[in-house]
């Protein structure tokens, strides 16, 4: 079992597999695979996809988790206990600092998921189609806050029932509904007039549009949506113990949220194609597909019912998410500071409450901010996807080869796995990474200043 140093734990290895999935399993999941994976070539971006989360995706999560486990420690304890040196200490500060950055901004959208769900639960489906419904609710001060603290709250609530009793708990009940509603949603997606052709478009590769881009994007993609460089792996391996086989729990994780993306590009594809009459161009990025297009599809389809289900099946894969970047930032302040749970999780309250109320008001009473031309919301998503979480990566690299050996590494690995891709794991770790992560950093600052576009 785990180390007992006063600090929680899984209860097994279900218990972390269920919340890594619930960690990855997010927004990234619904409203950015599919578009970017139909905008690159279908099932040729879904092969590259793969064969990247196997390789490099497979290496950073293995890393991740072997360091948490070994030190048992969050971020900057973790790196802190190999060596005393500047940048070994900042690269844990800058893993434990990206998820404080992430959870409020990643929270306000929660609300928006919030304002929609209860939307077609109180029976107002149709004005949710609206044209002008979405930006006259982002006008609000009053109602984005409102709802960003209910999403909110929500997170909280579990962070302070702790790992096995909130974090835990909540993604062994959670994950296993999202996973059945999400098959419900795509069966009545596929099932249109008109749907196949989106079916086809998604999933048959087209190699016109396969390009540099696609590897490009499909890299990005998979570092967002897999929860890399977020401290919350590190997190997550300290509260595990010798007996999880990280490789074997690693490809689950993998699988899963490979499966969920997948799904719900079944999901929204074919119904937008159904709604458009095959209009490729109707599926947008953002918040545009999630809270303008995808209503007026499901209003088309005459069923609230399907506007309930996908929305609460988001809802469950936000909190989620949430929870665990909510979990890892507290567990930063208990380890450094040596806090106590309720402590810890008040200090990151606040921290949430604040930079998530600036992201509200970035559409409305603020909306004359605008750093870098950005909303304050979309700032802070860029300044921690775009920068912050390649140097976190780098750092973590870094620390595998110069400081801790790849073969210690493997020795950590190897107490609990049989490592059969110990081969793999070596040639990224020692030729790949650092290459891939230079070129996720400069493309995705390109995209940011509109040199390209992913
Ligand atoms: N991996 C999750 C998702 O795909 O939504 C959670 C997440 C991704 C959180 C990216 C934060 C983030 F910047």
């Amino acid at each position: 079992m785990k180390h007992d140093n006063g600090r929680g734990s899984f209860s097994g290895k279900m218990g972390y597999v269920l919340a890594t999935a619930g960690s990855a399993v997010g927004l990234g999941n619904i409203w950015r695979f599919p578009y970017l994976a139909a905008k690159y070539g279908g099932g040729a971006f879904l092969l590259v996809y793969i064969l990247l989360a196997l390789t490099f995706g497979y290496a950073m999560i293995m890393s991740e988790t072997a360091i948490g486990r070994m030190t048992g420690k969050s971020p900057v304890g973790a790196f802190a206990s190999f060596s005393k040196r500047g940048w070994v200490r900042a690269g844990g500060w800058i893993n434990a600092i990206i998820p404080m950055l992430i959870v409020p901004y990643y929270s306000v959208i929660g609300g928006w998921v919030c304002r929609y769900l209860w939307g077609y639960i109180s029976g107002q489906g149709d004005a949710m189609a609206l044209e002008g419904t979405f930006e006259g609710f982002l006008g609000s001060p009053v109602a984005t806050i409102a709802f960003f603290a209910v999403f909110a709250a929500m997170t909280m609530a579990v962070i302070f029932g702790g790992v096995r009793n909130g974090i835990e708990k909540v993604s062994r009940i959670m994950m296993p509904i999202l996973a059945v509603l999400t098959l419900v949603v795509v069966g009545f997606s596929v099932t249109r007039p008109g749907a196949l052709a989106g079916v086809r478009y998604f999933l048959v590769p087209d190699l016109r549009n396969f390009s540099l881009m696609t590897v490009v994007s499909a890299l990005g993609q998979m570092f967002y949506s897999l929860s890399i460089a977020m401290g919350i792996l590190i997190t997550f391996g300290s509260y595990t113990g010798r007996e999880v086989d990280i490789e074997q729990t690693t490809v689950q994780v993998e699988i899963f949220d490979t499966a969920i993306a997948v799904l719900a590009g079944l999901m929204v594809i074919p119904a937008v194609f159904a709604f458009s009459g095959g209009n490729a161009a109707a599926l947008g990025k953002g918040p545009s597909l999630m809270f303008v297009t995808l209503p007026k599809v499901f209003e088309s389809m005459g069923g609230a019912w399907i506007g309930v289900l996908f929305f609460l099946l988001v809802l469950m894969a936000a909190l989620t998410s949430s929870v665990s970047l909510a979990e890892t930032a507290c567990a930063t302040f208990e380890d450094e500071l040596g806090w106590s749970r309720p402590k810890a999780a008040a200090l990151v309250s606040v921290i949430l409450a604040a930079l998530g109320s600036l992201s509200c008001l970035g559409f409305n009473a603020l909306s004359h901010v605008a750093p870098m031309g950005m909303d304050i919301l979309s700032f802070f998503d860029f300044l921690t996807n775009s920068v912050m979480m390649p140097v976190a990566a780098v750092a973590t690299i870094v620390l595998v080869l110069k400081v801790i050996g790849l073969d210690n590494m493997e020795r950590e690995i190897m107490r609990s796995s049989a490592f059969h891709r110990r081969g793999v794991y070596r040639f990224v770790v020692k030729y790949l990474a650092l290459i891939m992560l230079a070129v996720i950093l400069v493309s995705s600052v390109c995209d940011a200043f509109g040199w390209i576009h992913i």
